[in-house]
């Protein structure tokens, strides 16, 4: 039995090798470019495959995405329908976005970037904030991670609010659901986090409409797609005041063109899609974990709702 293995940077690909050959003694972890025998290969274990990629193998069991989302494997015009795709999460993908949204939030809240302009022109500008229980917060998407990080800033003592689709219950959070607890949702936020996985659904949801809708001056952080923002519609909205500040570590396309307005705006900060990256060291453990599972019983808890597209 051969596992494929694909993500853009090859020497990334080597490292997943390495490590997934470690884990599955017994069975040929390949390169997916190396692959000699595409009959053999039961599990595709990628990130970002090219078109046809998957296509390839006629006896694939499974597709694994190294990441959370699943978008980057729906995005494959020539996936064979019905294929199962299995998901990665675990507890440090959840760490790493709850630290990621905190610092993010807190920076927002605690005005850091005007903070930081005032030390450059040596200004002693002890600006007074509110405290966190007068600022409201929203989280879109509930699922491991938005929930995960919707909790954090409750506990940091944030009025929290969260939407998803079918909604929720979350201690110390208040919830909405669906197209018509949106507005609710939006009303007087004040600091947007964006963790919605990419469908047909939420593509383009940031956009002029939305931030219309979010308290004057709101902040956004973006940790989910680039696709769900409407980059135009964000840049005026900057330019009106109807956003103040925003965090993107997602973009249409990454990296993040050198041309790109938003590298040099002065109210965003990039990061390079880093708010919760998966390594090759716990994520491969869940990832042959999930394999192994998967091969005896034809299912395990990280299965993904490919019609659903999370
Ligand atoms: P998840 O467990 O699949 O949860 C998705 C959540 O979004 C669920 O609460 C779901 O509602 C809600 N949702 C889906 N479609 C919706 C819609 N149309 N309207 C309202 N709510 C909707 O996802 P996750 O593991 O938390 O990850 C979320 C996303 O984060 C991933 O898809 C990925 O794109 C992104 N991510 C980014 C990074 C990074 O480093 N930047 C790292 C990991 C993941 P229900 O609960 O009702 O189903
Ligand atoms: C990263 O973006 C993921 O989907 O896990």
């Amino acid at each position: 039995m051969t596992v494929a293995v694909y993500l853009p940077l090859e020497e990334k690909t080597r490292w997943w090798v390495d490590q997934l050959s470690e884990l599955l003694p017994g069975r040929n972890v390949w390169p997916l470019d190396a692959v000699t025998d595409p009959e053999a290969v039961r599990y595709a274990v990628v990130w970002r495959p090219r078109t046809g990629d998957i296509a390839r193998f006629p006896n694939l069991r499974a597709v694994v995405s190294i990441g959370a989302g699943i978008d980057h494997v729906l995005a494959d015009e020539e996936l064979p329908s019905g294929i199962p795709i299995i998901r990665t999460t675990g507890r440090d993908l959840t760490q790493r976005m709850r630290e990621y949204v905190a610092l993010h939030v807190l920076r927002h809240h605690r005005d850091m970037p005007r903070q930081l302009r005032a030390q450059a022109e040596k200004d002693w500008h002890a600006i007074v904030v509110p405290v966190a229980p007068s600022r409201t917060v929203g989280v879109m998407g509930l699922g491991n991670l938005g929930a995960a990080a919707a909790k954090t800033l409750a506990g940091l003592g944030f009025a929290t609010r969260g939407w998803s689709r079918s909604g929720r219950d979350i201690p110390g959070v208040e919830t909405f659901a669906g197209a018509d607890g949106l507005d609710d949702f939006l009303a007087g936020c004040e600091i947007l986090v964006n963790l919605l996985p990419l469908t047909g659904e939420t593509h383009g949801i940031l956009d002029e409409s939305l931030f219309g809708r979010l308290a004057p001056g709101a902040c956004i952080v973006n940790c989910a797609r680039g696709p769900h923002v409407v980059d135009d519609d964000l840049l005026s909205a900057l330019r009106s005041g109807q956003v103040k500040q925003a965090t993107l570590d997602v973009f249409h396309q990454e990296p993040l063109p050198v041309d790109h307005p938003f590298w040099s705006h002065p109210a965003i900060t990039v990061t390079p899609h880093v708010a919760s990256q998966i390594d090759p060291g716990t994520g491969a453990r869940l990832i042959a974990e999930n394999i192994k599972i998967f091969d005896t019983t034809g299912t395990c808890e990280d299965l993904a709702d490919a019609a659903r597209g999370y």
